[in-house]
């Protein structure tokens, strides 16, 4: 009973609460295997490189399978930076075909889902977003849902 009111008083002195953090669940982690780089090369917004998506595989507590294909068209700027913006596939181990969009500058980078499958419809609203970098072949992100 004296828990609350104490709680309330130390609000009302201090103004505000702080808002919460959001928690992160971890979706999956994902191994993406790249072919040869195409250098398109210094292009006016910064230094363009498609990296043709092969393959690679993914796995998380509630969802697995492969990668397909696809492409990410990334720009690096003159700093540096890389910003990926890639589209690309997924086969999940029960045959589900989910469509990854992932969008950012490294290394903040958003990810948003489509997908027709019942069972996986519930990444139609999320909002991911990864951490990692390149791997031998590729790179290798771990993917974390924010909302
Ligand atoms: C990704 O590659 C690493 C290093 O080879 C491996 O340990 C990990 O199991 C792979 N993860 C997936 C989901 O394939
Ligand atoms: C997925 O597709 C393969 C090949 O068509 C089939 O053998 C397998 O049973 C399917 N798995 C599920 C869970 O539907």
């Amino acid at each position: 009973m004296l828990a609350l009111p104490l709680t309330l008083l130390a609000l009302a002195a201090t103004g505000l609460a702080d808002p919460k953090p959001p928690a992160l669940t971890w979706l999956y982690s994902v191994n993406i295997t790249f072919a040869a780089p195409i250098e398109i090369g210094a292009v006016p917004t910064g230094n363009r490189a498609i990296l043709t998506i092969v393959g690679g595989s993914f796995a998380g507590p509630k969802i697995a399978g492969k990668v397909g294909s696809g492409i990410d068209w990334g720009l690096t700027d003159a700093k540096g930076t890389f910003s990926p913006d890639a589209l690309y596939t997924l086969y999940t181990n029960d045959n589900a075909t989910i469509l990854v969009s992932e969008k950012g500058h490294a290394p903040g980078v958003q990810i948003l889902f489509e997908t027709a499958s019942p069972k996986y419809a519930y990444l139609n609203t999320v909002v991911a977003y990864a951490t990692g970098g390149p791997s031998e072949a590729g790179v290798s992100l771990d993917v974390w849902q924010g909302f």
